[in-house]
C-alpha cells in the first residue's frame, strides 16, 4: 500500500517524539512492504517565526494532499506569558482543525497492566479501565464569537452548537459504542447551559436508531469526579469541545503518564494523529520526552486511516513490551534507570523487526 503522510513535528518536544514515530513507520513499511511518502510542514511557533502564520497555506495544502497527518506538539512559553500576543501557536492547531474539518477527536484512556503501580489512583480502581472519549473539535466555545468591550474592561466568549454538529459527533459516539461495550455516556451541563440541553435532546432523539446501546446522561462536574473515583465504570463518552479538553487531560494521568496517550482527529476527508501531551518546553532537546504517545498515535493512524490492523497491533505489542520491561523514559523510571527518547524508539523498532 502507498501511505502518503504529512508530518508536522511542530514545537518543543514535538520534533523529538515525531522522529521516533517516523523510525517506527519506516520499520513497519519495510517489514510489511508498504511504500511511504512523507512530506514535512511547519506549524505552531516555528511557523510563526518563518511565515508569520502558525498554520501557513503551504502546510494546509500539504495536509490536504495527504492521506493522513502525523502531528507533534504546539506551543512556546514566549507566547504563554504574553496575553496580548496577537498571533499565537495554538491558533495554528485550531485553524488546522477547522480548515481540515477535523470534527471528531478520539482520545482513548487505556491502562497498561505493567504500569498499574505508576498510577496516582489505587490499582483496584483503575484495573480494566478502557475509555474512549469522543470530543467535538470544531465547534462550541472554542469557535464562538468572542471579544472585548468597555475599553477592554469586559470580555466574552460564546458557546454555540447546531443540531447538525451534535448529530455528527453523536453518530461517531454511537458507532464506537456499538463496536465496544454498547454503553455511551453523554457528558453535558444541561442543568445550566442551553447548548447542553440541545445536546441532550438531540442524543435522546437518536437513541431509537441504536436500540442496543444503553445511553447515560451525566453532568460534566459529576463525570470529572467519577473519572477519578471509578474510571473503569466508563466506556465511550461524547463531549463538547471544552468539556472534552478538560476531561481528557484529567483522564490521561490515570494511566501513569501523560506521555502515553495518543489521539486521532477525524474529518470527512482527512485525519490527524497526535499525542495528547503538549510541547513540554522544559524538556526540549534533552531526549527525556516519552515517545510512546506519538508512536501509539501512528498505530492509530495505521488502524483508522489505512485499516492496517496487523501493523497497528505489531506496534502496540512492541510498546507493551517496552513498558513491561520498563525500557522507558524518566516519566516512568527513576532517572538513573531511564532511557532516552531515541533509545525507547530503537527498542520498539528492534522488537517489531524481530517479532
Ligand atoms: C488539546 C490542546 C489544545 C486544545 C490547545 C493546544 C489549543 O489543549 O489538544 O487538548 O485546547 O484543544
Ligand atoms: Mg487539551
Amino acid at each position: 500500500m502507498n501511505l502518503k503522510i504529512a508530518v508536522l513535528p511542530g514545537d518543543g518536544i514535538g520534533p523529538e517524539v515525531t522522529n521516533e514515530s517516523i523510525k517506527v513507520l519506516k520499520c513497519i513499511a519495510d517489514k510489511y512492504n508498504h511504500k511511504i511518502e512523507l512530506s514535512e510542514g511547519a506549524v505552531g511557533a516555528i511557523a510563526i517565526d518563518e511565515y508569520n502564520d502558525p498554520y501557513p497555506d503551504l502546510t494546509h495544502k500539504l495536509c490536504e494532499d495527504s492521506d493522513a497527518i502525523l502531528f507533534g506538539a504546539i506551543g512556546d512559553p514566549k507566547y504563554d506569558n504574553d496575553p496580548k500576543a496577537k498571533i499565537r501557536p495554538e491558533q495554528g492547531l485550531l485553524k488546522m482543525r477547522k480548515k481540515l474539518g477535523l470534527y471528531a477527536n478520539l482520545r482513548p484512556t487505556i491502562i497498561f497492566e505493567s504500569l498499574l503501580d505508576m498510577s496516582p489512583i489505587k490499582e483496584e480502581r483503575i484495573s480494566g479501565t478502557d475509555i474512549l472519549f469522543v470530543r467535538e473539535l470544531t465547534g462550541g466555545i472554542y469557535f464562538g464569537e468572542r471579544g472585548r468591550k468597555d475599553n477592554d474592561n469586559y470580555a466574552y466568549d460564546t458557546c454555540q452548537y447546531s443540531r447538525e454538529e451534535i448529530i455528527r459527533i453523536a453518530k461517531k459516539g454511537f458507532e464506537y459504542a456499538q463496536k465496544r461495550s454498547k454503553r455511551l455516556c453523554c457528558v453535558d451541563k444541561a442543568n445550566v447551559l442551553e447548548t447542553s440541553r440541545l445536546w441532550r435532546e438531540t442524543v435522546q432523539s437518536m437513541e431509537k436508531d441504536y436500540p442496543e446501546i444503553k445511553v447515560s446522561y451525566e453532568f460534566v462536574d459529576a463525570v470529572a469526579m467519577r473519572l477519578i473515583q471509578w474510571p473503569s465504570s466508563y466506556d465511550v463518552l461524547i463531549t463538547s469541545n471544552l468539556f472534552g479538553d478538560i476531561l481528557t487531560d484529567e483522564a490521561s494521568v490515570i494511566s501513569g503518564s501523560m506521555g502515553l496517550m495518543p489521539s486521532a482527529s477525524i474529518g470527512l476527508d482527512n485525519a490527524l494523529y497526535e499525542p495528547i501531551h503538549g510541547s513540554y518546553p522544559e524538556a526540549t532537546g534533552k531526549q527525556i520526552a516519552n515517545p510512546i504517545a506519538s508512536i501509539l498515535s501512528l498505530s492509530m493512524m495505521l488502524e483508522y486511516t489505512f485499516n492496517l490492523k496487523d501493523e497497528s497491533e505489531a506496534i502496540n505489542r512492541a510498546v507493551e513490551e517496552s513498558l513491561t520491561k520498563r525500557y522507558t523514559t524518566p516519566d516512568l523510571n527513576s532517572d538513573n534507570k531511564a532511557y532516552s527518547t531515541s533509545e525507547v524508539g530503537d527498542y520498539i523498532v528492534d522488537f517489531i523487526k524481530q517479532n
